[in-house]
């Protein structure tokens, strides 16, 4: 169950998997009008269609690619003319691959900084344009990884440590405009989930699945879209957030806590 979002105008990338998928739909479901953007076609556009059957909100989809400027730029004034302006942006979009820190090859250092770092920045600074008149809310998709590390994703680590930096700094600076810029840190169950675990030899998921258990007092495994997101998402995309700014929400059963 979520507050209404009768009447919020969201942009969301990242909606054809995942988390960004499971906004679109339960923003949608919650009266919100909603555009999923992503550089996956069939699967987005599926996923807005679906909402917008299910209302009483809708979803439309466009393509963007939050690598390039000109994709982000087209993506953004589209979405602002179906919506009619903007209210949130919700940027979920991001890649997670994996290696050790030693064998990191510079094109993967370099593609996970463009779509995490440079995504971020991109969209940002789009939502601005949209936003800087009546304010809004920014939600960027950062993660524990950037706080505390992770083994075998330090390119990806590094990112959303650029993530939770560019985030804190932008609030400072939009704050005044009412603009609010907040972090999700989230330990949810998705297909980028799934990927990091097929990577795994049976040995070392035994030990991942240890640990997470170990530093996760709630469940102690990997949360639900709807049932653990969601809300807090409802929340922080409405009105009754307006005083919040420059915060990280870790949404992770307890693991991101200070010990
Ligand atoms: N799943 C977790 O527990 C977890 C933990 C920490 C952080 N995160 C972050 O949360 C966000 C969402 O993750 P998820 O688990 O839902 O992942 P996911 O892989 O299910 O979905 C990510 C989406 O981003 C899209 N995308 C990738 N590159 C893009 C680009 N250049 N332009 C536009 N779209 C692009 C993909 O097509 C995909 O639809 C990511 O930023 C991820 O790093 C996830």
């Amino acid at each position: 169950m979520t507050d209404s979002l009768t009447g919020i105008r969201t942009l969301v990338t990242g909606g054809a998997s995942g988390m960004g998928a499971g906004i679109v739909r339960a923003f949608a479901a919650a009266g919100a009008a909603v555009v999923s953007c992503d550089v996956q076609v069939r699967p987005a556009v599926e996923i807005a269609e679906k909402a917008t059957a299910e209302g009483p909100g809708r979803a439309d989809f466009v393509e963007c690619d939050v690598t390039r400027p000109d994709s982000v730029e087209a993506a953004f004034t589209r979405a602002a003319e179906l919506l009619g302006g903007l209210d949130v942006l919700v940027h979920a979009a991001g890649i997670a691959p994996g290696a050790p820190a030693e064998t990191i090859a510079v094109q993967d250092w370099d593609r996970v900084l463009e779509v995490n770092a440079k995504g971020t920045f991109l969209t940002n600074q789009a939502a601005f344009g949209h936003l800087r008149e009546n304010g809004g809310r920014i939600l960027n998709f950062a993660s524990a990884a950037g706080v505390i590390g992770l083994p075998n994703k330090a390119h990806y680590a590094a990112s959303k440590g650029a993530v939770l930096a560019w985030t804190r700094t932008v609030a400072q600076e939009w704050g005044g405009l009412g603009i609010t810029v907040n972090a999700i840190a989230p330990a949810i169950s998705t297909p980028m989930y799934a990927t990091t675990r097929a990577s795994l030899t049976p040995e070392q998921l035994a030990a991942h699945d240890a640990q997470i258990k170990s530093l996760m007092p709630i469940d102690g495994r990997l949360g639900d879209v709807d049932r653990d997101l969601v809300p807090l998402l409802s929340f922080l995309a409405g009105p009754g957030s307006r005083f919040i700014t420059g915060q990280v929400f870790a949404v992770d059963g307890g693991m991101l806590m200070v010990r």
